[in-house]
């Protein structure tokens, strides 16, 4: 008989909680996955997956017998050892990340027995040593995610890195993790607590820095008359480069990599030390998501009156999540410019819909485009390729100008075709 798979606790069903639940019951693990949401934990039951990632619902349909939803902490604890931690830590006014769904995780685990509590949340480095300082018994270990949004299974499933850490008394749970993970075959990162919530802020650090540093050769390539896009293909081909995270655009958004690297900023501002590289990265991006609205004004000049249409509003493709999205604060520019925002996405109008209170949400990127004086992409989803822009667009917008913030669109065609095209550093 094959020996019986670990069982596996899920605490915090949101997205990440729910991807790993769903991976980790495709891996053939019972999972008991609790949510203090009613309602989201009766949808789960029923079947319904409340969130948009492609290939999860299929996921979770396919592993019904072994996803048990509950709203309770006791099933879980009287099921499985390792508890998954994955409730949300959003960023607070000053910065810091909200640790109060944490804490209250860790307060119902007051008497922690056999358990470890397996981190997933991205928390300050501390947070692990703190919690553990609070009680003593329990075991703890940091194990990140790096799921990106829009193809978090494939990432959970063929990662490129395993990290897992823990200190010397909880080392037999940690490899109890470890061996969750093995039929990925993936490198495995065995560390300390501290190490492994540093690896996780400082990859989205490195990453966010990466974008900033592509948009400002972007911005300066505008200047100089080069592409930012052949220099980034010839950056890429370093080795030590790598030819990822170079695309130039109008700035990074989403749950992370805001909220990352204003929290390693101020987890290193707390210590005493002034992160200055990361001060730059982000007074960079704020400016990138602005700077959308000078190329239209080069050609529009006053904005006053003018109808501009939005198109895309998450904060990228695949997803229909908003948050520290370009879109939002492109439309409150545009808007206190004098100028009507008409904006078109495929998936996240409703969820853009008390956002952008001001904006006309269309149904269709055409009824977006008819009779506006410019065009906008913002978020680089196919169907703004396979618009009739030479034809159809053309003849609705009354002047035919795109501003292209992900350099996405054919831009010879569209000159062609008599568009004013703009791009970003090129
Ligand atoms: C990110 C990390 O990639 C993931 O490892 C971590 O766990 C969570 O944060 P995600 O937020 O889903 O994932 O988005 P990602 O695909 O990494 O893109 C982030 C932002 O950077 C987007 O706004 C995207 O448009 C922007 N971006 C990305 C660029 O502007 N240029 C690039 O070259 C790449």
């Amino acid at each position: 008989m094959p020996e019986a798979k670990e069982p596996i606790g899920v605490v915090g069903v949101g997205w990440v909680g729910l991807v790993t639940a769903a991976c980790f019951a495709e891996l053939g693990h019972d999972v008991w996955a609790r949510d203090i949401d009613h309602e989201k934990v009766a949808r789960l039951t029923r079947g319904e997956v409340p969130i948009h990632e492609p290939g999860l619902p299929e996921l979770v349909a396919r592993n019904r017998e072994r996803l048990h939803f509950t709203t309770e902490m006791a099933p879980v604890l009287e099921h499985a050892r390792l508890l998954f931690c994955c409730v949300d830590t959003p960023p607070t006014y000053s910065g810091d990340a909200d640790l109060s769904r944490v804490e209250a995780v860790v307060s119902e685990l007051a008497d922690p027995d056999d358990h470890a509590l397996v981190m997933k949340s991205t928390v300050p480095v501390g947070t692990g040593a703190s919690i553990k300082r609070r009680l003593p018994g329990l075991h703890y270990v940091s194990n990140p995610e790096f799921l990106k949004e829009g193809s978090a299974i494939e990432d959970f499933l063929h990662p490129d890195r395993v990290v897992i850490g823990a200190d010397s008394d909880s080392e037999a749970f940690a490899d109890r993790v470890e061996a969750l993970y093995a039929p990925l075959g993936a490198p495995v990162v065995r560390t300390d607590v501290a190490s492994a919530e540093m690896i996780k802020l400082a990859s989205n650090a490195f990453l966010a820095t990466k974008i900033s540093f592509i948009n400002e050769i972007a911005n300066v390539c505008e200047e100089v008359g080069a592409d930012v896009a052949e220099v980034a293909r010839g950056m890429g081909l370093d080795e030590r480069i790598g030819p990822h995270f170079l695309r130039a655009g109008a700035g990074y958004g989403g749950s992370c990599f805001p909220k990352d690297v204003q929290a390693l900023k101020q987890l290193a501002g707390n210590s005493g030390y002034h992160f200055q590289l990361l001060t730059a990265v982000i007074d960079v991006n704020e400016l990138q998501k602005r700077r959308l609205v000078g190329k239209l004004q080069k050609h529009l000049g006053s904005l006053v009156g003018k109808e501009v249409a939005l198109l895309g509003i998450a904060f990228k493709p695949n997803t229909d999540d908003v948050r520290e999205a370009t879109s939002l604060v492109l439309a409150g520019r545009l808007q206190s410019e004098g100028a009507t925002v008409r904006a078109y996405d495929p998936v996240a109008r409703e969820r853009a819909r008390p956002l952008l209170a001001n904006a006309k949400l269309c149904d269709s990127a055409l009824e977006a485009l008819e009779g506006a004086d410019a065009a906008v992409l913002v978020t680089e989803w196919q169907e703004f390729r396979e618009l009739d822009w030479e034809g159809t667009v053309k003849r609705v917008m009354r002047r035919p100008i795109i501003v292209d913030g992900r350099n996405f669109l054919d831009r010879d065609a569209l000159r062609a075709a008599g568009f004013v095209y703009e791009g970003v550093g090129r």
